[in-house]
């Protein structure tokens, strides 16, 4: 588990071969308009994905600048009058049939989802602007991101909690956690049997969204779920925003007003969320995931939770500090599968997304070791297996697809 210099640019040399050759360009039959955007993998996910392209974004920025502004700017042409930000947009639909016969998904439209991805894109933008300095982006990009966190709290908080709520399982990104298992009314059983049971259970989701309108799916409360993951991304977001509305000199209650809702967000996550006793985040959910430890990105967690969150979980070789950590799931759970023995997404491997959030949260908490520790390792992943979809957390085995797009944000660790 070394990791030596020439392992190092192979990385670096893999992650830029992969931005390349992912990149999808043309004119689409969605009225003619052009894309030119990174696809998360030409085969298995030839579309532009919401977080995807968020955090490719930021994997661009160590190749051009220019493309991550593009990646941007591809991806907001998706965005609706109302705030409504769609998970995928497809582009080239009719070159991917076979593909997208394997999702099961909702279309609002022709060209996209009905459902949205977690708001990474606020810290997208954030960063192009330490990278760049470049004001007149951020005030053109800035009011739509400003739009879509208030999509976030008109139409997902129901109950005005400052918790956001999603409405199926994939809008986490998240998609087939056993986080999700019993909202879903998933039974653990023999592996191969955990997708065609989510299958069905997805179907019989959006029988009861049929007709509903997208306004009115929360209030229905078939799948009403505040995420801890994705509340930490959104209240990140917010935070962000309000440095953003800052630097291109916006009026100072538009920045205030979002800080305010980021304290808000941040509040709502320890006094309903956090577990005193087993120094846990959780949701509706009691299963030890990665997802539990999220709150750690955010700079303005507590100090005492932050460091029970670390010394407990992250750093307990019995749940998430194996060979190669951070594992979807915690090794202690019974839905644990690091072996893909499911085929299915987020029961187990290691994602270089999480590791890469959380490398960024444990520095900001004054825990450089443990993010050099955890970036060190995250290198090694993918000097062992190449730029995959998702990694064997004890042994750096590849799984899922092959040169996957946000894998690429090794590059970002690689120049931390
Ligand atoms: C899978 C992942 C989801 C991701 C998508 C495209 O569905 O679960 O998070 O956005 O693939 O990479």
């Amino acid at each position: 588990m070394t990791l030596t210099a020439p392992d190092l640019e192979r990385v670096v040399s893999e992650a830029k071969r992969v931005l390349a050759q992912n990149r999808q360009r043309g004119t689409s039959a969605w009225d003619g308009r052009r894309y030119d955007f990174v696809c998360p993998s030409p085969t298995a996910y030839p579309f532009q994905w919401l977080w995807d392209s968020s955090f490719h974004a930021i994997a661009l920025l160590h190749v051009d600048p220019e493309l991550a502004k593009q990646e941007i700017r591809c991806l907001l042409q998706g965005l609706q009058a109302d705030g409504f930000m769609p998970h995928m947009l497809l582009w080239e639909k009719n070159a991917h049939e076979r593909a997208l016969a394997e999702y099961s998904i909702r279309l609002a439209h022709p060209f996209f989802t009905a459902t949205t991805q977690p708001p990474v894109l606020a810290r997208s933008i954030e960063r192009i602007l330490d990278a760049t300095g470049d004001v007149a982006f951020v005030r053109e990009v800035l009011p739509p991101i400003l739009r879509i966190f208030d999509w976030w709290r008109d139409v997902r908080d129901p109950d005005g909690d400052g918790l956001v709520a999603i409405v199926q399982p994939d809008e986490s990104g998240l998609d087939a956690s056993p986080k999700y298992d019993e909202a879903m009314g998933i039974v653990l059983g023999p592996p191969e049997e955990v997708l065609p049971a989510l299958r069905r259970s997805m179907q019989r989701l959006f029988r009861a969204y049929d007709g509903a309108g997208q306004r009115r799916e929360p209030m229905l409360d078939v799948f009403l779920f505040e995420d801890v993951m994705v509340n930490s991304i959104y209240a990140d977001g917010l935070r962000a925003l309000g440095r953003l509305c800052r630097a291109v000199g916006r009026p100072e209650r538009e920045a205030a007003e979002r800080e305010a809702r980021y304290r808000a967000t941040l509040g709502a996550l320890v006094r309903k969320c956090w577990d005193e006793d087993a120094a846990a985040f959780w949701d509706l959910s009691r299963v030890l995931t990665f997802s539990c430890l999220f709150p750690l990105i955010l700079p303005d967690l507590d100090p005492g939770i932050a460091r029970r969150l670390v010394e407990r979980h992250l750093l307990n070789e019995d749940e998430f500090w194996l060979p190669y950590p951070i594992p979807s799931v915690a090794a202690s759970e019974p839905s644990f599968d690091p072996g893909w023995t499911t085929a299915t997404t987020w029961r187990g491997p290691t994602w270089v997304n999480v590791n890469w959030y959380l490398y960024w949260g444990l520095r900001q908490h004054g825990f450089a070791d443990v993010a050099a520790e955890l970036r060190r390792r995250a290198l090694a992943m993918a000097a062992t297996s190449g730029i995959r979809e998702f990694y064997d957390p004890f042994t750096a085995l590849g799984e899922g697809a092959h040169d996957f797009g946000w894998t690429t944000l090794v590059l970002d660790l690689a120049n931390a």
